[in-house]
């Protein structure tokens, strides 16, 4: 290959990006720092010097996928000698330089916190070594760095970093490190800047954002969510995640109190047994998450709710699970991520207890929580037909450009028919049909309709 080609391929880079919407918020941090340095994005495979992987180490599923991912490059590496593999995120951050025995694909490592060092781990590369950058750095919250955005209608802010909780299953505490709130001034000038490049909806990101602080105006969360409410006053906002121990009132009723703070709460409750959520660590009772979520619809009677929920963690008895179908029938959660237990090497369950519910129970227990939720959603969804819901267009719906994908300001996904209108319109879709996941309709002129149903 000419030399010219050659080093232009060596400037030029692609993002695998696994894991949470936090990974995709770092993914954009990411192509940043490197576009600072005369590095150049692609989203061509193919076209790449540079392939980095940005990780998810949360469940065992998600290592396996990177496992695979990295076999595969490993073949094309050999083909070319010259392509550079990053590892970067949550899994380097747990395994370190372990990985670099276990995949020899692999060329650099970077964890959350040392984002900053890519361009000089590359350059050690290239000079014809191995590079790892993985120190944590509490004061690092990447404040300054104008993330490379994806969307133009849709936006996530980071507003804070890390988790200082240690539930008994999850690495991310050893993955993310500390807690570290983003300025005030900084996420509003942010949010400020997003309004007026025409944003649609900015959602707050965070593994905990309740535990949200800012030293110098000592802001918490709730003050945060009200200021960027007003800030982007035509923009949705939304947040996650939220942990139930911390939601407080004062933010429910921010939420209730804001109109274009979207009436959507993420709450995940990981089990319906008090005994389990001792076990997890999760610093509440059941009855005590009943109680949050009574608090919430008294305040907000059109709220959606959306949860997480873990089957067969360690200990985990027949009652426990029964106990976790209870509370899925009587709070009637929209939607639900449901997992089955993977233990993660380095946590306190991994460490205290042991791993004791068979691989096939886990999975029967899961596939029935799987099937109540799925009953449960699409009776909520069924509910809607009929109804007019306000709809924010995302993007051209997967199956036909005749169609738009969209989202109710409840996060319920919605399919409708095109009619001229584009991705970033708000508008007003009359519900014809619903599945467990999806609302399917058409739009209608705003007026014709007297009410709206808000979820
Ligand atoms: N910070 C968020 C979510 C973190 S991870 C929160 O506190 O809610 C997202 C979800 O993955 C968790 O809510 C949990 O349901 C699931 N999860 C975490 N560790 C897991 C494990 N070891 N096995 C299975 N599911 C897990
Ligand atoms: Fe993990 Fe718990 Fe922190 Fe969420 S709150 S990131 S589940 S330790
Ligand atoms: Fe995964 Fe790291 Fe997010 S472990 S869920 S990518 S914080």
């Amino acid at each position: 290959m000419p030399e010219t080609i050659q080093s232009e391929k060596g400037k030029t880079f692609f993002i695998h990006t696994f894991g949470c919407q936090m990974n995709l918020a770092d993914s954009g941090i990411i192509t940043a720092l490197l576009q600072q340095e005369g590095y150049v994005v692609t989203d061509d495979e193919a076209e790449a010097g540079i392939i980095l992987l940005n990780t998810c180490a949360v469940r065992e599923n998600a290592v396996d996928r990177v496992g695979h991912l990295l076999q595969h490059l490993y073949g094309q590496k050999k083909r070319d000698k010259r392509l550079i593999i990053g590892v970067v995120g949550c899994i380097p951050q747990h395994q370190r330089e372990a990985l670099f025995a276990r995949y020899p694909a692999i060329d650099f490592l970077a964890g959350p916190d040392t984002y900053r060092t890519i361009p000089e781990l590359i350059a050690q590369v290239q000079r014809g070594g191995k590079g790892a950058a993985l120190a944590f750095n509490t004061a690092e919250t990447y404040d300054g760095i104008e993330p490379v955005r994806q969307s133009a209608i849709s936006a996530f802010v980071p507003v804070m970093r890390g988790c200082n909780n240690m539930c008994a299953y999850c690495v991310v505490p050893f993955t993310r490190g500390r807690e570290r709130s983003q300025p005030f001034a900084s996420v509003i000038r942010e949010v400020q800047n997003l309004a007026a490049s025409g944003y649609r909806e900015i959602t707050l990101l965070g593994q905990n954002v309740n535990s949200y602080h800012d030293a110098d105006s000592d802001s918490n969360f709730a003050a945060l969510l009200d200021a960027v409410s007003r800030e982007a006053p035509e923009a949705r906002i939304r947040f996650t995640t939220s942990h139930p121990k911390d939601i407080s009132e004062a933010l429910v009723r921010t939420i209730a109190f804001r109109p274009n703070i979207c009436n959507h709460i993420h709450l995940p409750v990981q089990s319906g047994s008090t005994r389990m959520l001792g076990l997890m660590n999760r610093g509440h009772t059941i009855e005590e998450y009943r109680e949050k979520i009574a608090l919430i619809r008294s305040l907000i009677p059109d709220v959606t709710l959306s949860t997480d929920i873990i089957a067969g963690f360690c200990g985990e008895l027949e009652e426990d699970h029964q106990a976790s179908l209870a509370l899925l029938s009587d709070v009637r959660f929209d939607a639900a991520y449901m997992f089955f237990y993977s233990t993660r090497p380095g946590t306190l369950a991994a460490k205290m207890f042991e791993d004791d519910v068979p691989d096939a129970l886990k999975k029967r227990r899961l596939q029935e929580i799987i099937d109540l939720q799925n009953r449960i959603s699409a009776e909520l969804f069924h509910e809607a037909i009929g109804t007019v819901v306000e709809v924010l267009a995302e993007s051209e719906s997967r199956r036909s450009s005749a169609q738009l994908m969209g989202r109710t300001a409840g996060n319920r996904a919605v399919v409708f028919d095109r009619e001229g209108y584009q991705p970033g319109d708000v508008l007003d879709v009359l519900v014809t049909g619903a599945t467990s996941a999806t609302l399917i309709g058409r739009p209608v002129r705003t007026g014709t309709y007297s009410s709206v149903n808000l979820r």
